[in-house]
């Protein structure tokens, strides 16, 4: 179903705003001083004039450029106020009634004398009855100031919000096009908005211009370009990554069991809001290496049909020396800010367990974690790989953590079948054309990766002599390879012991 979008009632934004009735709450409640940290200067000034209209006050706003001015022609100042000072001083002295909007006021603040001038029109609030409000994108308030003043935060805009927002944006196309519309359907509105929760109204409209912009469509295909960009603004310095790369079951041989276990949960996420299923927090994929379990991760997502992201846990520790948990912290509210996802901790194992000398981060970093996989309110579903039984610690595989343990093992002679025919055939080549029983046969113990590996280098070998791979290649690199299991061996068969007991076989 596919509508032309035609609105010709806009809605003023700050109609539908909550943010204006909590500071109209607060102006209401006779505090002087008002601090708002923002990056949003217009909506912070748009919300303002609403409120002063709605109380009936006179509204200004101020800024070292252009001094005082007036939202209203009859109140403006007889003479210019432009100076800092002058301001301060017209606020105590002349003003009634009044909200006083200071923009980037806050170098103001390191003089004695412009904090002064403020508490004196805090102190005599009952002769003046203004407010000022200090709105700048960092502000701190000085010691003197503390007790006269109020933080206020300007929430994140609603779903209500950011669907007026898209549609703001559709009819201004629209408008620039000369009265075209922009083509979309009432479900991609919907589902653009609420994949723009999280972030500011200046972000959300900037994205979604981009969107609307390059083809007048606004559809499900803007929804990756706008969750990986969307993922860029919160993702803090790439600890969060969006991945565009989910992989889907289709290309992943044997692990039905985990299929079928994501399969039945994967209505949870398709029927999100009014279930009253327990949400499914995640799973562990532990195993041989190279059998597929950043693989399978990716495919995880493609199952559940959400966005995938990755967590990278080691740079955790690289990067951000000192402040690390709360960084942690940091990039699992993203992950929450971009649910419903899967989020994706490969190797989890790294950045867990980094030994007894580091004064007890690794065991603060995973408490902070596992606080979060117990605590977490949105639907954000963990997925974690390891491979290093050894370096995993036991908080992290005791029961109820994670909802099930799973244990990706060596290929079964079946899997390595449907391993060899999805691999030939995303190289173009026919299985049919090979004995693939044959293959089978001489691969024992080898992994996914590594049949992998055989098929790409059979496949060079074959084009150095300028011909098309054959059979003989292929059992010639077979025969070749040492497969890990072989290497490994001890390793492999410990870890298998150490599964059987603890762990759910993956296939
Ligand atoms: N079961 C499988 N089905 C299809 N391809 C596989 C499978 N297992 C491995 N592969 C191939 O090998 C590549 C490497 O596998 P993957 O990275 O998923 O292994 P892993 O278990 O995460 O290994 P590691 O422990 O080293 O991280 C995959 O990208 C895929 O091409
Ligand atoms: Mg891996």
């Amino acid at each position: 179903m596919s509508l032309r979008l035609k609105m010709s009632v806009p809605v003023p934004m700050e109609q539908s705003e909550s943010p204006a009735r909590d500071l109209e709450a607060l102006i209401r409640s006779r505090t002087p001083l008002i601090v708002i940290e923002t990056e949003e200067e217009p909506r912070v000034v748009n919300v303002v004039r609403a409120i002063a209209e709605r109380l009936k006050l006179k509204s200004y706003r101020w800024t070292v450029t252009d001094g005082l001015k007036s939202y209203q022609p009859a109140d403006q100042p007889h003479q210019s106020v432009l100076k800092s000072l002058e301001v301060l001083a017209y606020i105590k002295s002349e003003a009634r009634y009044s909200l006083f909007v200071l923009l980037d006021f806050h170098p103001f603040l390191d003089d004695p004398v412009h904090v002064r001038s403020l508490k004196d029109i805090a102190l005599s609030y009952n002769t003046h009855w203004s407010t000022v409000l200090l709105v700048s994108t960092r502000l701190s308030i000085p010691e003197e100031l503390k007790a006269h003043t109020a933080r206020f935060q300007l929430p994140l805009p609603t779903v209500e919000e950011l669907k007026g927002i898209v549609q703001d944006e559709a009819r201004r196309w629209g408008g620039e096009q000369g009265g075209q519309s922009v083509h979309t359907t009432h479900e991609a509105l919907d589902l653009l908005a609420r994949n723009l929760t999280g972030l500011t109204a200046t972000d959300a409209r900037r994205l979604v211009r981009k969107a609307v912009q390059d083809d007048g469509v606004i559809s499900q295909s803007d929804l990756p370009e706008v969750m990986r960009a969307k993922c860029e603004l919160l993702g803090g310095d790439g600890l969060v990554t969006f991945e565009y790369d989910t992989a889907r079951f289709a290309d992943v041989g044997g692990l039905n069991r985990l299929r079928r276990w994501l399969e039945i949960r994967k209505t949870y996420f398709s029927h999100s809001s009014d279930t009253k299923l327990d949400p499914p927090r995640g799973v562990l994929l532990l195993g041989v290496q190279g059998c597929g379990k950043s693989l399978a991760a990716r495919a995880t997502a493609g199952v559940f049909g959400v966005p995938l992201l990755r967590l990278d846990f080691g740079m955790l520790y690289n990067k951000y020396y000192g402040e690390t948990e709360r960084n942690l912290r940091g990039a699992l509210n993203t992950a929450e800010v971009l649910a419903p996802c899967v989020l994706w901790i490969d190797e989890i194992e790294k950045g867990a367990a980094v030994g007894d000398q580091d004064g007890g981060l690794s065991h603060r970093v995973l408490g902070t974690l596992l606080t979060w996989m117990s605590e977490r309110k949105k639907p954000v579903f963990l997925v974690a790989t390891a491979n290093d039984i050894s370096k995993l610690p036991p908080e992290l595989v005791r029961k109820g953590r994670f909802d099930e343990i799973f244990f990706v093992d060596l290929p079964s002679p079946e899997v390595r079948h449907e391993i060899f025919v999805i691999h030939l055939r995303k190289r173009g080549l026919k299985p049919e054309g090979f004995d693939v029983a044959a293959l089978v046969a001489t691969s024992e113990g080898f992994s996914g990766s590594e049949l992998e590996q055989a098929i790409v280098s059979a496949m060079y070998v074959a084009a150095a002599s300028e011909r098309g791979m054959a059979q003989e290649d292929l059992l010639n690199e077979l025969q070749q390879t040492r497969p890990l299991s072989v290497v490994m061996g001890e390793r492999v068969a410990a870890l298998r012991d150490w599964a059987a007991e603890r762990t759910v076989p993956a296939d």
